[in-house]
């Protein structure tokens, strides 16, 4: 098992204050990881640490809004010199905004885009920077999404955003593998989180996905946590540029025929 631990590991994980990022940091803390949170709301981050203090691990909260990219240099460099280095980075932070395709406007592509695949560049940049210039190791866990891989109706920009990063993971794996960086994605299932909460609070969507997904049930964060665990550890080595998708089989299927 010592294959799995993350002592004397620091792993920053953004939008870490709720969700399946609060999933992952609760489960890189239990494994033995000091934990950096990055998010908008400084209460919800607040409680988040207060909630992961228990665990006896330091923990760091960044209030900041990953839709300025441009800062996201400067506050990785701020980061880095508080806590003297990340090990591993979990790209969690994202968001939709629905709509038809022909109905899309600029700014809200733009938003999703640079949410969900900008800022993930940016900050996997900052991170694989740092570790090439001290010769550090270092695992990259970003989160994708089945719509990495397929698509739902009336969320455009969000598909483009998850393919990309499916992609963009694959790139960094195979420029980074020189230098002992790992990159990797988890892809969710449907986890019930306050993203999800309009679909699960709607009997019709529940009671489908329930039909729909193999195991019969929705992901929890914890389910997330324990493949970021996997991917952030020693355990996983020899891994990189996979997407593990962690959807109880739903990815796999049809679905029931009736
Ligand atoms: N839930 C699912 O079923 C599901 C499935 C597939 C993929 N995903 C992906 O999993 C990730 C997390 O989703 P979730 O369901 O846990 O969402 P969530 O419950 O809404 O949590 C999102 C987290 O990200 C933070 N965040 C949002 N916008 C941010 C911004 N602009 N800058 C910094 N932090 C920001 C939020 O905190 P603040 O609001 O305070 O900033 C919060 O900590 C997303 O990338 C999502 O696309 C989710």
């Amino acid at each position: 098992m010592e294959q799995f631990r993350l002592n004397n590991k620091i792993s920053l994980i953004t939008g870490g204050s709720r969700g399946i990022g609060f999933g992952i940091a609760s489960a890189l803390a239990a494994a033995g990881s000091d934990i950096v949170l990055v998010a908008r709301t400084e209460a919800q981050l607040e409680h988040a640490k207060e909630k992961l203090s228990r665990s006896k691990h330091k923990i760091w909260t960044y209030p900041y809004d990953m839709n300025n990219v441009d800062g996201i240099h400067d506050i990785y460099a701020g980061i880095l010199a508080d806590t003297g280095g990340i090990d591993v980075l979990v790209n969690n932070a994202g968001g939709t905004r629905r709509g038809p395709a022909e109905s899309i406007t600029a700014e809200d592509w733009n938003f999703v885009i640079n949410l969900n695949l900008s800022a993930v560049f940016a900050l996997c940049q900052a991170f694989g920077k740092e570790r090439i210039k001290n010769g550090k190791k270092g695992k990259i866990i970003n989160i994708a999404s089945l719509m990495s891989d397929t698509v739902r109706e009336d969320n455009a920009p969000y598909a483009a955003s998850k393919g990309g990063i499916r992609q963009l993971t694959k790139a960094l794996a195979v420029d980074w593998a020189k230098y002992d960086i790992n990159v990797n994605a988890i892809g969710p299932g449907f986890i019930r989180t306050e993203l999800t909460r309009p679909l699960w609070e709607d009997e019709m969507f529940d009671s489908w996905l329930k039909r729909k997904t193999p195991q019969g049930r929705w992901g929890n964060p914890s389910d997330i946590g324990s493949a970021a665990v996997f991917l952030a550890s020693p355990a996983s080595d020899y891994i990189t540029g996979q997407i593990l998708y962690v959807d109880g089989g739903l990815l796999s299927t049809f679905g029931p025929v009736y």
